[in-house]
């Protein structure tokens, strides 16, 4: 089962580690690319983009997030995020964009990454425990 799901995202790894190669990341060599499959079927990709103040970063999956509202509007829903690096390096979402994600993601998501043990895949709600929520009522 969790092969099988490896194997239904590889092509979507493989899109991750694409857009890694466009990262802007002269301050930390650290090249990153995210991948979101969209329920209406696109696929939208992110790199990572430095910033000399360090803070202004933006991350490749946040990248790629705002990229997927900018094309497709406020009703996207992410069914699955593929992440890669070209560092050969163990890169899970940082916690920011967890919490971005989790504004647009199903529950369920599979979420792909790379792990000193090879890629891991998770569900987002385990990406994500306890993510912040407003309650207004
Ligand atoms: N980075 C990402 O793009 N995504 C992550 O999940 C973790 C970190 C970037 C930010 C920065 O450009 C570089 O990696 C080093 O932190």
């Amino acid at each position: 089962m969790a092969n099988q799901t490896q194997a239904a995202l590889e092509p979507l790894l493989k899109l991750a580690e694409q857009a890694a190669q466009n990262s802007y990341s002269p301050y930390s060599n650290f090249r990153v690319g995210a991948a979101l499959r969209l329920t209406n079927g696109e696929i939208v990709t992110g790199t990572n983009v430095e910033n000399v103040s360090y803070g202004l970063t933006i991350c490749a999956e946040r990248a790629a997030l705002v990229r997927a509202v900018s094309q497709f509007g406020p009703e996207i829903r992410i069914e699955a995020v593929a992440v890669a690096n070209l560092n050969g390096l163990p890169s899970p979402p940082c916690g920011a964009c967890r919490q971005v994600l989790a504004e647009f993601i199903l529950p369920d998501a599979p979420v792909a990454f790379p792990t000193k043990e090879g890629t891991r895949i998770m569900p987002f709600s385990e990406v994500l425990p306890l993510g912040f929520e407003m309650k207004l009522k």
